[in-house]
């Protein structure tokens, strides 16, 4: 349905491995435009799709703080969308990206609590939402994900995540904390469910925190 290449060296396997690419990008600009790339790159590939965005940190950052102007929105990439959601909890953020991005449908809520039809979904997007929550309301969320998208449907899941036991810090970026879910505990989670078919490491340190993008394909 997707047509994006199966590149990671997990594929075919149903347990998850404990094998990671390092980290190669610079600065944290540099890892924004890689977030706003996945996405778009997924929707070139569907056609008249319904998608999920979660959160409009991405959509209205570069207006309300000036170090994180060269933070790309992802809504605008979004091409071959008949309808395009996001699900965001700071209704300050929701008011100002309804109004630059009339195209999407901003909703003020909460990713634990907000319900949406099951097999909805095209695509659901999660750009490091989801690790701002504990790892067990962030399964559960996951579990939603997956009944939220139709069979084949995409699940792109972004989270910071440790390889020892999971922490959490206070964030300048929201209200929310910063959760750093152990690593093997995510991946498991995720194979639990889903396919994975691409994990890409994309910032952090080789001793601390990284973060992580996974592809996810919904095929049962
Ligand atoms: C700090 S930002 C990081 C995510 C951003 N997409 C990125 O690319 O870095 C987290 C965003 O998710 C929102 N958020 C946090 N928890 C949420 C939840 N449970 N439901 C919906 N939005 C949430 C926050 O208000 C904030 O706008």
């Amino acid at each position: 349905m997707n047509g994006i290449s199966l590149t990671h060296e997990s594929i075919g396997q149903r347990r998850p491995t404990t094998k990671w690419s390092h980290p190669r990008l610079e600065t944290t600009i540099e890892l924004y435009h890689v977030y706003a790339e996945k996405p778009a790159a997924i929707c070139r590939t569907l056609k008249d799709a319904v998608v999920l965005k979660c959160d409009a940190f991405n959509e209205v950052i570069c207006d309300i703080q000036p170090h994180r102007a060269g933070v790309k929105p992802i809504v605008p990439t979004l091409v071959n969308c008949r309808e395009i959601y996001c699900v965001e909890v700071d209704p300050k953020r929701v008011e100002l990206a309804q109004k630059k991005f009339p195209e999407a449908e901003f909703i003020c809520g909460d990713l634990r609590e907000v319900e949406f039809d099951s097999g909805k979904f095209d695509a659901v997007f999660d750009l490091s939402t989801i690790d701002h929550m504990t790892f067990e309301e962030a399964a559960k969320v996951v579990g939603k994900y997956h009944s939220w998208l139709k069979p084949g449907g995409t699940l792109l899941i972004v989270a910071w995540l440790t390889f020892g036991a999971s922490t959490t810090r206070e964030n300048d970026m929201t209200y929310e904390s910063q959760y750093y879910f152990n690593a093997e505990d995510f991946t498991k989670l995720l194979w639990s469910m889903f396919d994975v078919t691409e994990r890409d490491a994309l910032f952090g340190s080789r001793s601390g925190p990284l973060l992580v993008s996974y592809t996810c394909r919904k095929v049962k």
